[in-house]
């Protein structure tokens, strides 16, 4: 069953009706103000930072999931009728409703009574501000004389705060209104310098500012006092719960249309010019009034729309492909770049699954998001780097987590999470191999952010490499410390007291369990430095890191190979996990995608078996599962993997985020049938069909589907901010598409399914534009190459002289 469909024309995903199984959300702004909007306006926004900076206010945990937003009233003056168009608070019967997710923007429209109205929600570019677009068009045969109410509730800066601390939070709240515009300034005569505002375009008949004044004793957001009687109170807050409503009356004749436009929006001061005048507590206004003058007028919010949209376009543009299949399209060309951007954008901070007050900008996470957005802000990805590897410990080391507005590492989070520093490598690697930007590894970057403690950011590589290799186990592969990857693999936890972390507690020395997963991610780290070492000239290094990874292949091989698929790790007593001499949890995905993405194997059947064998054992028809046979009790000796119920979560779910590694293992076996066949499992295009049983959005990965141990089969959870967006764009485009960076221009090496005859795509890279042509002339996966014209040897496409600006590529395969 489905709840809307793709727009792919307007890059839109169109939802039809309001009740989805969960909220779908959107995501507005793409800079420093950013908003959270669900199909029927729920959600909430923020400046920077989601915990820091909160803007207005979001119930954790409500029911239904995303009530409180970006309300809008409707009344009937004549009859007193009121509705919500977005269907949310009211959930009246609405003749019509689409809800219209775009790139950055949300339009929700409806018709209720003969009255129609369409809001489009966006956050112009450069400013920290949203816009509302109302447009009401009065489709009766007769005049309507109509009351529109805004609303918003405020929140008192800090999330985490604000829904705990009330004995102080109910006496702070302050608010100031001025000429119609709703100022919201608690704590700004202390030590804030910022406050945000909440402005209509139109000449208003009243407003509210105290939540228990515009909603009434006992009243909900469904039924607010002041929408029934039609008018507001002029309520100005002091303490409880600052909101923002503005009334504005519209008579409409039959067929006529009005815009309203809201703008709800937060700003600074200077310090030393905070009040007007300077001896006051009253808000200097002198610089916002200037922008709500602006978009206070609806050409202008039309303009700022526009670049908007030119913006995600040029952004989209930059790798947009056409192939037989319509869900690789949609993904590859829209969503799965958008979520991307996502990913870059909040890391795993807000959603509705993550809360934007506990987590900070994960050092794994961020560093493998630039596998899928770094083709899209190049020097925003620059920027990011130098922030994550400033933060990263002089032994190589790495905090687990940064604040973003601090950016600073995470002391309650801290480090040991031994995977961490490789990701840096490969962070890297993907930069200077999509820019051939080698300059950043001269940048100066200090260690935990202290001054005079910088190094050139090559050095903070050679030390995550470093960091592994003094950190090696009994069988000589690397330890495990707190966990890599996977979390939930707590192999030093030992952890018997209810509620105590299992990412911090630690009650072993950490010198027995190791990770096979590392072992190898260190290979293709190791040989992602060999590369940066050799264009640097350091040949003699560069042969070490190789040494290296050769012998880190020799002991998987030895110590990591189960006979018929990788083994995992080895637990405190030395004894295997994942393995057939384990009773549960005999075989788990990561060994397997991780060594055969190396190409463990490939030469003597390895790599092919560890592949059946998931093919066998994990492969489901919703997606590849972490593990099997599920963990059916609690391993003291294994942590928070096993505290999952069967199917959820690192306990044998279908974790989107791994499945990719094994799509481009098959690839790496030349199976594109296998790789393309595991990619449409999980692509939430193709799952649209069966929303009902996925329930959460169809346009954007979610982090897990249920695995077949679940109740739930095939249920998604946790959408958006997962690592399966940039992994996915990542293996479709550069593993089975094959068009992949290197330090030396773009390989073309497709691994595509046999059914098809070819595909076109074009890819910006490096300032020049490649259009490329894939042909088949046979089965299988050797390429012969053409570029402008005339053929070239191997599948590398030579840079083109400085100047060009069009390279035509042909690709045929054989
Ligand atoms: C989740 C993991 C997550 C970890 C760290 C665990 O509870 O299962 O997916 O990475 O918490 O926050
Ligand atoms: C979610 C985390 O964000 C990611 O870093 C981790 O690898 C997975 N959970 C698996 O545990």
């Amino acid at each position: 069953m489905k709840y809307g469909y793709f727009d792919d024309q307007n890059r839109e995903y169109v939802i039809t009706q309001p009740d989805t199984p969960l909220p779908w959300i959107n995501y507005l702004g793409c800079q420093a103000y950013f908003g959270i909007i669900s199909n029927t306006t729920g959600g909430y926004s923020f400046y920077r930072d989601a915990r820091l900076r909160r803007i207005t206010r979001y119930r954790y945990n409500n029911a239904p999931f995303d009530l409180g937003g970006r309300y809008i009233y409707l009344r009937d003056d004549a009859s007193g009728e009121f509705w919500s168009p977005s269907w949310q608070p009211t959930r009246h019967k609405l003749e019509q409703y689409s809800c219209r997710h775009g790139m950055g923007y949300t339009t929700i429209s409806s018709q209720y009574s003969g009255i129609e109205a369409s809001t489009r929600y966006f956050v112009p570019l450069d400013e920290n501000l949203e816009i509302w677009q109302l447009t009401v068009t009065n489709r009766r045969p007769h005049a309507a004389e109509l009351s529109v109410f805004s609303s918003i509730e405020f929140c008192l800066w800090d999330a985490q705060d604000d829904s705990t601390n009330f004995q102080r939070n109910f006496s702070i709240g302050q608010v100031e209104v001025e000429d119609g515009v709703i100022y919201h300034k608690t704590e700004y005569r202390e030590r804030r310098d910022h406050f945000a505002f909440f402005a209509c375009s139109e000449t208003i008949a009243g407003y509210d500012t105290q939540r228990d004044a515009f909603l009434g004793p006992y009243r909900g957001w469904d039924n607010p006092d002041a929408v029934e009687r039609g008018y507001c109170f002029d309520s100005v807050a002091h303490g409880w719960s600052p909101i923002g409503s503005h009334h504005v009356k519209l008579s409409l004749k039959p067929g006529e249309s009005r815009q309203v436009v809201f703008v709800l929006g937060y700003q600074e001061n200077q310090r030393e010019q905070k009040f007007d005048p300077p001896d006051s507590q009253i808000i200097n206004k002198k610089a916002v009034k200037a922008v709500i003058a602006k978009y206070r007028v609806a050409a202008n919010a039309d303009n700022a729309f526009e670049k908007l949209r030119i913006y995600w376009s040029e952004l989209l543009g930059r790798c947009h492909v056409d192939t037989p299949d319509v869900h690789t399209n949609r993904m590859v060309n829209i969503w799965n770049a958008y979520q991307c951007m996502a990913t870059f954008n909040m890391s795993r901070s807000a959603s509705f699954y993550e809360s934007g007050i506990g987590r900070g900008l994960g050092f794994r996470d961020s560093n493998q998001d630039l596998l899928g957005f770094v083709h899209m802000v190049p020097g925003r990805a620059r920027e990011r780097i130098l922030d994550l590897s400033a933060t990263q410990l002089p032994t190589g080391g790495a905090y687990h987590q940064y604040q973003p507005l601090t950016k600073r590492g995470n002391n309650d989070v801290g480090s040991g999470f031994n995977d961490d520093p490789h990701w840096l490598i490969i962070g890297v690697g993907a930069y200077i191999k999509e820019t051939g930007d080698w300059s950043i590894l001269d940048e100066p970057v200090p260690y935990d952010n202290a001054p005079g403690s910088e190094t050139p950011l090559y050095e903070h590589l050679q030390r995550s490499f470093r960091y592994t290799l003094d950190r090696l186990g009994p069988h000589g592969l690397p330890l495990i410390g707190r966990a890599d990857w996977n979390d939930c693999l707590n192999l030093n936890c030992f952890s018997d007291t209810p509620g105590q972390s299992f990412q911090t507690t630690t009650n072993k020395d950490g010198t027995v369990a190791e990770s096979v997963f590392i072992a190898a991610l260190l290979m293709l780290a190791g040989r992602e430095l060999a590369d940066i070492a050799q264009h640097r000239g350091l040949a003699t290094e560069a042969a070490s890191y190789l040494a290296e990874v050769a012998k880190m292949e020799a002991t998987i091989r030895q110590h990591g190979w189960d006979g018929e698929w990788f083994v995992r790790a080895y637990d405190d007593f030395g004894r295997k996990v994942g393995s057939k001499e384990n009773a549960e949890g005999k075989i788990f995905i990561e060994a397997q995608g991780f060594c055969t993405l190396v190409g463990i194997g490939l030469e003597d059947g390895l790599a092919v078996r560890a592949l059946e064998s998931t093919r066998q054992l994990l492969a489901t028809k919703h997606g590849i599962v972490l593990q099997q046979p599920a963990y059916s009790k609690y391993y003291l000796e294994l942590g928070e993997i096993s505290s999952y119920p069967p199917g959820y979560k690192e306990n044998a779910g279908i974790f989107c985020h791994n499945n990719p590694w094994v799509i481009i293992g098959e690839t790496r076996i030349g199976n594109g049938d296998g790789a393309h066949d595991y990619y449409t499992r999980i692509n939430p295009s193709a799952r649209e069909e069966i929303s009902d049983v996925h329930r959460c959005e169809p346009y954007v990965y979610a982090q897990m589907i249920a695995g077949r141990d679940a109740p739930t089969f095939g249920e998604a959870k946790n959408s958006w901010l997962t690592g399966t967006a940039a992994w996915n764009h990542y293996a479709i485009t550069q593993w089975i598409l094959g068009i992949r960076t290197s330090y030396d221009g773009l390989l073309i090496a497709p691994v595509i399914p046999k059914s098809w005859r070819g595909f076109n795509a074009t890819r910006k890279f490096r300032g020049v534009t490649y259009n490329i042509e894939v042909q088949r002339a046979g089965d299988g996966n050797q390429v012969s190459l053409e570029v402008n014209g005339a053929p070239v040897q191997g599948n590398l496409v030579p840079l083109p002289p400085p100047g060009a600006k069009i390279v035509t590529v042909k690709a045929t395969l054989h």
